[in-house]
């Protein structure tokens, strides 16, 4: 009996944990997973060749160079269509998520 005391309170103590969690930040980290594959964990990019790291980068650049993807102004292997599937407000966010990145 009482360990399942233990259980249950040690239950209850995570879910706490996890709502104190802002589901804002949860939603951002989110956002910013989906460029992760390629622009590494919160934006800081493996070595060597290939795509460039996002982290600490000046957030207004950022969306500009986002935005050009979108429009076509810039041409691009993938981050054309990858652009086309976020919302501008989308973009701000995760803009600034990764202007917010040590890096
Ligand atoms: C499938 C791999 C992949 C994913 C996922 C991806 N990118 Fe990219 N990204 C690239 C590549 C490759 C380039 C170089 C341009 C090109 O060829 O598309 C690039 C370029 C960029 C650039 C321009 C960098 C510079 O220095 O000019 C930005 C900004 C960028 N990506 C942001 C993002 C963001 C934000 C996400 C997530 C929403 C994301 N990318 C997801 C592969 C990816």
């Amino acid at each position: 009996m009482k360990f399942k005391w233990t259980i249950g309170a040690a239950l209850l103590a995570s879910g706490a944990a996890a709502m104190a969690r802002d589901p804002q930040a949860l939603y951002l980290q989110s956002l910013a997973a989906t460029c992760a594959a390629c622009h590494g964990t919160n934006g800081r990019a493996l070595a060597g060749p290939g795509v460039s790291a996002l982290a600490g980068r000046d957030k207004d650049d950022l969306v500009r160079r986002m935005n050009a993807f979108k429009s076509g102004a810039r041409t691009a292997t993938v981050m054309r269509q990858i652009s086309l599937g976020y919302s501008d407000a989308q973009i701000e966010q995760v803009a600034g998520y990764f202007a917010s990145q040590r890096p």
